[in-house]
């Protein structure tokens, strides 16, 4: 690995995703530059739970490849009562203003609907690296990876931090540690105003994006030769392995098939990226022929983007690299109302047992902290994909429809055009969530 951490993204060096200056607001630009990968902070499997019932909510990516709806015995032996231990990381910015209600979600899940949820909340993030220099404790990515079912995280960056090493060690020591393959991202807009496009309504707006998820060039390896000179020379390395594609794209083609889906499309550069996009295409069309029901096809990622804010009708499951993933999610955050309304799950697909990692796609968004103006829904969007993957798919589609009656009834924060703060928000949720059989 390179030593060379970049210096956070173009033109936004204080913030982890650039899209953190626009906040979690509708039609917030997309993110800009790469990030850099941390090191590897945990290995291996979670514990084994199992029974989960299979969903089919577009939002319910997770559902499909979870198992761990009844947690039984940990592992090394001991009996572990029937818990899911979910970790929490408020992190920084906007994340400890919407995970807090979040975890109040959560707690209502424990406390009045007894779903066997143990909540463990994580001091990790800018202020504690500023106190202590701590990223990611051993200690926690361990008993992450041997006890707990899931972790929640708000989000990372911090003006104050431009270096962002603690924000590397903790989303990359997860993503990549817990090998958490495939980042599903829902792209589904809840109602019609929402969605930017002429003519376009939100049943237009419908797929899931399967983003490689350990590999690409956010491995981190290159480096800076020359620095500060006019000979300078900067390299960041693009790594597809053929294990890490094939496993990506037969993750997209699994859940098409379980959900219904008839296509799948992979987008890929390979057009320009002659040796490691040409494994992109070879792939897909390989593992394609597994799936003879469902139509595979190819998409340049630049025409995949026209052709998404032109009609985004054609497309159900998107399967493409890290990087690409990356950018095509907060476009397609664009469509279904902002970064605000974006959920995540971070899986390792093939394997529901393991640990999950679940984030809204929003980041901390330094001009929006202490105001109350973020928007809290992509929060309890995720909690109901995290709910799904333990194994209540019901969960996630009962957290969705309150939040899209949240939009509808205009009890939403001015992004998606509302009037109300993140409190206020976040209450009307939650005591719907109370209220609801
Ligand atoms: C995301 C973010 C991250 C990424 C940043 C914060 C490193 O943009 O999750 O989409 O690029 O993966
Ligand atoms: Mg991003």
């Amino acid at each position: 690995m390179s030593s060379a951490l970049g210096a956070g993204r173009n033109g936004h060096p204080f913030s982890l995703d650039e899209s953190d200056d626009e906040g979690a607001g509708a039609g917030a630009p997309g993110s800009g530059g790469g990030g850099a990968a941390g090191e590897v902070g945990v290995a291996g499997a979670g514990p084994s739970l199992d029974g989960a019932p299979h969903a089919t909510s577009v939002r319910s990516v997770a559902a499909i490849v979870a198992c761990r709806a009844v947690p039984v015995i940990a592992r090394h032996g001991s009996v572990r009562a029937l818990m899911a231990l979910i970790a929490i990381i408020p992190g920084d910015g906007i994340g400890p203003e919407v995970m807090l209600h979040a975890t109040r979600a959560l707690e209502h899940y424990r406390d009045d609907r007894k779903l066997p949820l143990e909540l463990w909340q994580l001091d990790l993030g800018a202020d504690r690296f500023l106190k202590d220099g701590t990223t990611f404790p051993k200690e926690d990515a361990a008993r992450i990876q041997k006890d707990a079912s899931a972790v929640l995280l708000g989000a990372l960056g911090d003006p104050r931090v431009p270096g962002l090493e603690y924000a590397r060690d903790i989303l990359f020591g997860l993503r990549f540690g817990l090998d958490l393959y495939a980042n599903m991202r829902p792209v589904k807009a809840l109602a019609d105003r929402l969605v930017p496009l002429k003519d376009r309504t939100a049943k237009d707006v419908d797929f899931v994006v399967f983003r490689e998820n350990t590999e690409g060039i956010y491995v981190n390896i290159g480096g800076q030769f020359k620095k500060g000179t006019p000979d300078e020379v900067a390299i960041n390395e693009d790594v597809n392995t053929r294990k890490g594609v094939e496993r990506l794209i037969r993750a997209g083609f699994d859940y098409a098939k379980k959900h219904g889906k008839k296509t799948v499309h992979m987008a890929d550069k390979s057009n320009a990226m002659k040796h490691a996009h040409e494994l992109w295409y070879r792939c897909f069309f390989e593992v394609a022929k597994e799936y003879p029901d469902i139509s595979a096809k190819h998409v340049y990622v630049d025409a995949l983007c026209l052709y998404l804010v032109q009609d985004p009708r054609p497309f159900e499951v998107v399967v493409t690299n890290n990087l690409f993933g990356d950018i095509v999610t907060d476009l397609g955050a664009g469509l279904q109302g902002g970064l605000g309304m974006a959920a995540s799950a971070n899986v390792h697909y093939s394997d529901p047992k393991r640990v999950a990692l679940f984030e809204p796609v929003h980041g901390s968004a330094p001009p929006l902290v202490g105001k109350d103006l973020a928007n809290p829904i992509a929060s309890f969007l995720t909690v109901g994909m995290m709910l799904a993957h333990l194994g209540w798919p019901a969960e996630e589609k009962r957290v969705e429809d309150i939040c899209t009656r949240a939009i509808e009834s205009g009890n939403c924060t001015p992004d998606v055009g509302g009037k109300l703060g993140t409190n206020a928000v976040a209450e009307w949720i939650l005591g719907e969530l109370r209220r609801s059989a």
